[in-house]
């Protein structure tokens, strides 16, 4: 009788999913662990970590193919958090921020969630007032998707993570084939790579949204960080944050941040398009855009050392100074996280394009694929 109970307690055991003990696996460069987080509705979530020799973590889930956190030494060598994140599964499933996470199937707003293709018109859930927001009630960020095995070179770890959007999902045409993969290099970049198809005429726009404060990862404000964007246009918003007819040029106003300034400096300067977003809160037409990512900004703290390139292919990039942060988001350790102390900058195409045949197009048709690749680069601090 002892003996079969336990037989039964062994195999109960094996038969458990990945339990919480990290699997490890070692490069050259990084040590990568792989553990069990939790579950979403019925799929497991799992949690990476990439850890350099210098002790700097990477981390990232399945779950909305979220940067869970990123830790780097500041000039005085402490470990400090950089990205904004919160402890558990069951906060990131629970928030409405997009904490790291994903976006898509459209990042940006859809004025009234409405568009057209060819002849069929489409409406999308409206989650923003009256306009469709990143994807939706359930968007991408929200979903658990289909890890891959890590992938482990010399100098690089790579993870593909996949999902598939069915027909109708948030109100959009089209099973859409989605896959973001995640390459992390021993010089603390991150790239990411998306890759979308379909087999319906659709519209895409996938972006990540990490919140970063390179000071001390949400604890302070970032307006002391100095940013440079290299924009010399941005495209104006309502106070809805839909797109207004005409570009606008940068000279001359807050939103000129050609050469590196603090974020801080022009953010509360009287400006209609200040007020509009509450802040920073649009998209800048990159000068530079090309089917490689160039370079787009720049961030860095003055007080850590730590800097951040941001790196892309995509024609926009949308810098958002956490104005919509309120503090009743209690992130990791119990930091809350107040007004503005998170940025992101969003590379993608431009708000509202399914309405706005004169911006670049983010149609998606059957025999076509989508591509976007965005590169973080994480420039260690000086001594
Ligand atoms: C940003 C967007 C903001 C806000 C935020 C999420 O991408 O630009 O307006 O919606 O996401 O809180």
């Amino acid at each position: 009788m002892k003996r079969n109970m336990l037989c039964l307690l062994l195999v109960a055991l094996a038969l458990l999913p990945q339990c919480n003990k990290p699997e490890e696996t070692t490069a050259p460069e990084f040590t990568c662990s792989k553990e069990f987080w939790g579950m979403h509705k019925g799929d497991s979530v799992f949690l990476y970590r990439v850890i350099w020799p210098d002790s700097s973590v990477l981390s990232f889930s399945n779950f909305g193919c979220t940067v869970t956190g990123m830790k780097m030494r500041d000039k005085d060598g402490k470990l400090t958090d950089i990205v904004l994140g919160f402890d558990s599964l069951a906060q990131y499933q629970a928030s409405d921020a997009y904490l790291g996470t994903v976006v898509g199937r459209y990042a940006n707003r859809i004025k009234e969630g409405k568009f057209t293709i060819d002849t069929a018109s489409y409406q999308l859930a409206c989650n923003n007032g009256p306009n469709h927001l990143h994807g939706g009630i359930e968007g991408f960020n929200k979903k658990a998707w289909k890890p891959g095995t890590l992938e482990i070179g010399r100098d690089s770890i790579a993870m593909t993570f996949s999902l598939q959007s069915p027909d109708g999902d948030e109100g959009f045409p089209g099973t859409l084939d989605v896959q973001t993969d995640f390459i992390v290099s021993k010089n603390k970049q991150l790239t990411i790579r998306y890759k979308a198809t379909t087999d319906k005429p659709t519209v895409v726009n996938l972006t990540h949204h990490m919140y970063f404060n390179l000071t001390d990862g949400g604890k302070s404000t970032n307006l002391d960080h100095t940013l440079e964007l290299r924009s010399s246009r941005f495209v104006p918003v309502d106070t809805n944050l839909i797109p207004k007819k005409e570009f606008a040029a940068v000279e001359g106003t807050p939103f000129d941040f050609r050469q590196a300034k603090t974020i801080g400096l022009h953010i509360e300067a009287t400006d209609e398009q200040l007020e509009a977003g509450n802040g920073f809160d649009h998209t800048w037409i990159l000068d530079y855009a090309d089917q490689q990512p160039a370079l787009a900004a720049r961030v860095f703290s003055p007080i850590s050392g730590i800097g951040l390139e941001v790196w892309t292919d995509q024609p926009g990039i949308q810098f958002y100074s956490g104005n919509f942060m309120d503090g009743k988001a209690k992130g990791r350790g119990g930091v809350v996280y107040n007004y503005r102390t998170g940025l992101c900058l969003e590379p993608q195409k431009f708000p509202d394009s399914p309405n706005r045949p004169d911006f670049p197009t983010v149609v998606l048709r059957p025999g076509e694929i989508y591509t976007h690749t965005s590169v973080y680069k994480f420039l260690e601090a000086k001594k």
